[in-house]
């Protein structure tokens, strides 16, 4: 059984834009412990969402972490904009970058006291991230094809988890189709921050769907 600290993390792709600043205060007091914002350029991914500009309007309306999923090529050219626009963590895809890039980006976001985190899609073996495993500080696992929330939870990636858990001691978040009945199969196979996108924004009661997905085992 897991000793570490289960956070939730909300996906604000599934929230309504138009009144995005409610929404937050929504998941914030349903004790939501990050919030997660998806970047897509419409290259890296079939879809395209939100640039710097939003993450620094959602800085001004909360204290919550934010956590800034970079789906989107070239992300070197733009991390500089997303920190200077309040990110407390940035994740990059390991398809998009070389070794050396990570490295460089590394080192510039540790002197800001700011996370980098590694990506892998569903169809990238963990062989890809193991060279990087040694200096970032957290990986985030997709469960989906990114590119959109409201997709099925992928259940092939649960050995992937496991796997990734045997080999790595910070922080795995997963991301895709996360639920509360997939939660506890996530959170066992050794994951501790779980993003989710529609469960948490279309329920009723937020703060019970978050603790139902905190709680799950
Ligand atoms: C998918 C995004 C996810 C997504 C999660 O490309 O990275 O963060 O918004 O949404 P759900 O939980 O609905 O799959
Ligand atoms: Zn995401």
């Amino acid at each position: 059984m897991s000793i570490r600290v289960i956070k939730v993390a909300p996906s604000i792709l599934s929230a309504d834009f138009s009144c995005l600043a409610r929404e937050i205060k929504k998941v914030e007091s349903a004790r939501a412990d990050m919030l997660h914002i998806d970047v897509m350029d419409g290259h890296f991914v079939p879809n395209i969402t939100i640039g710097p500009v939003v993450v620094k309007y959602i800085r001004r309306v909360t204290k919550l972490p934010l956590d800034v999923h970079l789906m989107i090529e070239k992300p070197q050219n733009f991390i500089d904009d997303f920190v200077r626009a309040g990110s407390d963590m940035i994740t990059v895809h390991i398809e998009t970058m070389s070794l050396a890039q990570i490295k460089k980006q590394k080192s510039k976001l540790s002197k800001r006291n700011i996370k980098l985190g590694i990506s892998l899609n569903p169809s990238t073996p963990l062989s890809r991230i193991k060279s990087v495993l040694n200096f970032v500080d957290f990986v985030l696992v997709m469960s989906v094809n990114p590119g959109f929330s409201g997709q099925m939870f992928i259940p092939a990636v649960l050995p992937k988890i496991k796997q990734l858990r045997s080999l790595f001691d910070g922080d795995i978040s997963v991301d895709g189709g996360v639920n509360g009945k997939v939660a506890g199969r996530i959170i066992k196979a050794g994951a501790n921050i779980l993003a989710c996108g529609s469960y948490i924004f279309a329920a009723k009661n937020t703060k019970l769907a978050i603790e139902r997905i905190r709680n799950a085992r």
